[in-house]
């Protein structure tokens, strides 16, 4: 399939109207074509030509003036990368992962550092005072249900606001069709126990997120990977030849805002996606974190919702929106469902009760639309002012990603520069980043990093500035 079918058409327009702007047709302040006009000058409905100029406006690039039109405010500057991610998917291979990713996360407890390298969202666009109201209400209620209803499902009341959201982005799962876990790592690694065995091959992004490559290796199988690209996220021709040619056991895909690259697969893509394993009963593990956190006017859509036979496995949580440190996630595994519950039983007999009814009741309380509007927008004005703010102080040659949700950016760097290299000076000038080699068990990713912009501040701003004199240095020395 050609890379234009998979983009839709506002986002086609939108990236043509970037580039328009970046070339300079229209300069900063400059009053872009009214709405009608490119409508009838581009034989494109008012809403698809209303829809890529709200895409433009969400990154910032272009702004709404009442009565009088949109205008350019931001050029981009960079080169953003798009088609060059590694086209080749390589071989099967088996994960091993070095101390690295520990050592990432331990540098996550250092207050003294700046933190670019986990993905933590920003703690001030978490709703923690709500959840600690809720949490002093239900212990002061004392209710009985709290110490006894453990089950290896989860909480009813929650399972029925997981089915009720999904619902609500047009994918149809029943209460009793949904398993509770402790995150969505819990939910990757029970789907990948249910349905593979040791040996087994599994076909993931490259790059991917590097959490779910330990439970690669834990549960001793093999990795393939898949080139995943900036924009239109996994490429489907490389899977086609992937599944023709060898024996793939499972597909695991982040099909909304791949973590690091921030890209998104089209409604299209997503179809022809669960179409393709169907046919080969291939099952689709797929990971929804980062669903909610979109850039457009538009919810995107799961794989989930295309499936006819069960196959697709969505799993998700409240990690990135609520609270990561609730450990609350949950999937909806299809006709694995018997499978997963019987392996959270054996895990652990279910996720903690009160964690559980507190997110169900916040979400049972009205407002949570309203905080994930609020935390969108935030989060697409950080990822664009850090975006900025590299083009500013990293060196000419410097490419970065463009997402269009989420909180992450992909940076590559100039010159080849090893981002281990990069991440043991950042380490010593008190700043952490994630090194490019972890997002690969083939480690392919040298050059690149992976920066969070979710703690984006004032504050943060002269660390990264300092983190992009490094990179000068790291140039300069070759
Ligand atoms: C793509 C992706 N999947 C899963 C997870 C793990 O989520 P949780 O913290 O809910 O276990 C993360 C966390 O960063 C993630 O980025």
């Amino acid at each position: 399939m050609s890379k234009d079918k998979q983009v839709p058409l506002y986002e086609r327009f939108a990236l043509e109207l970037e580039g328009q702007i970046r070339a300079g047709t229209f300069p900063v302040g400059g009053r872009l074509p009214a709405l009608r006009e490119s409508s009838v000058q581009r034989k494109l409905s008012m809403t698809t030509v209303l829809q890529a100029y709200r895409l433009l406006e969400m990154r910032g690039i272009i702004e709404a003036r009442p009565q009088s039109g949109y205008y350019v405010k931001f050029k981009p500057k960079s080169q953003a990368l798009e088609e060059e991610q590694p086209q080749s998917h390589g071989d099967p291979t088996p994960v091993s992962i070095d101390d690295l990713s520990m050592q990432l996360i331990k540098d996550t407890h250092n207050r003294h550092f700046a933190q670019f390298g986990a993905a933590f969202p920003d703690p001030d666009l978490l709703p923690t005072s709500r959840l600690n109201r809720i949490l002093a209400e239900l212990a002061r209620e004392g209710r009985f249900a709290l110490d006894t209803s453990v089950y290896p499902e989860g909480a009813d009341e929650l399972r029925v606001q997981v089915a009720q959201r999904a619902f609500s982005y047009g994918c149809t799962i029943k209460p009793d069709e949904v398993v509770i876990t402790a995150g969505c790592s819990e939910a990757l690694s029970i789907c990948l126990q249910a349905i593979c065995a040791p040996g087994d091959l599994v076909a993931i992004e490259s790059p991917t997120y590097f959490g779910i490559l330990p439970a690669l290796e834990a549960l001793r199988l093999k990795a393939l990977e898949i080139p995943t690209r900036a924009g239109v996220g996994l490429s489907l021709d490389a899977l086609r030849f992937a599944v023709e040619n060898h024996p793939v056991r499972a597909v695991i895909a982040m099909t909304n805002f791949n973590n690091p690259l921030g890209s998104c697969m089209s409604d299209e893509a997503k179809r022809e996606l669960v179409a393709m394993l169907e046919e080969r009963d291939i099952p689709l593990i797929e990971d929804d974190i980062y669903g909610e956190l979109y850039f457009s006017d538009r919810r995107p859509s799961v794989a989930k919702s295309f499936e006819k036979k069960g196959g697709v496995l969505l799993c998700s949580s409240f990690s990135k929106d609520i609270s990561p440190g609730y450990r609350i996630g949950w999937v909806a595994p299809g006709r694995y469902f018997g499978a997963v519950q019987r392996l959270k039983m054996a895990l652990n007999n279910g996720t903690s009760v009160l964690p559980q009814m507190t997110i169900a009741r916040y979400l049972e309380s009205g407002g949570y639309d309203i905080h994930l509007r609020k935390i969108r927008r935030a989060y697409a004005q950080k990822v664009m002012q850090m975006s900025e703010s590299i083009e500013a102080s990293f060196p000419a040659g410097t490419r970065i990603s463009e997402p269009l949700g989420g909180y992450v950016i992909w940076v590559q760097l100039p010159g080849g520069i090893d981002s281990m290299r990069l991440y043991r000076e950042a380490v010593a000038a008190s700043i952490t980043i994630a090194p490019g080699y972890i997002f690969s068990p083939t480690h392919r990713f040298q050059d690149y990093v992976r920066l969070n912009a979710a703690v984006w501040s004032q504050r943060t701003e002269k660390d990264l500035a300092r983190l992009g004199e490094i990179v000068h240095r790291l140039l300069l020395r070759g």
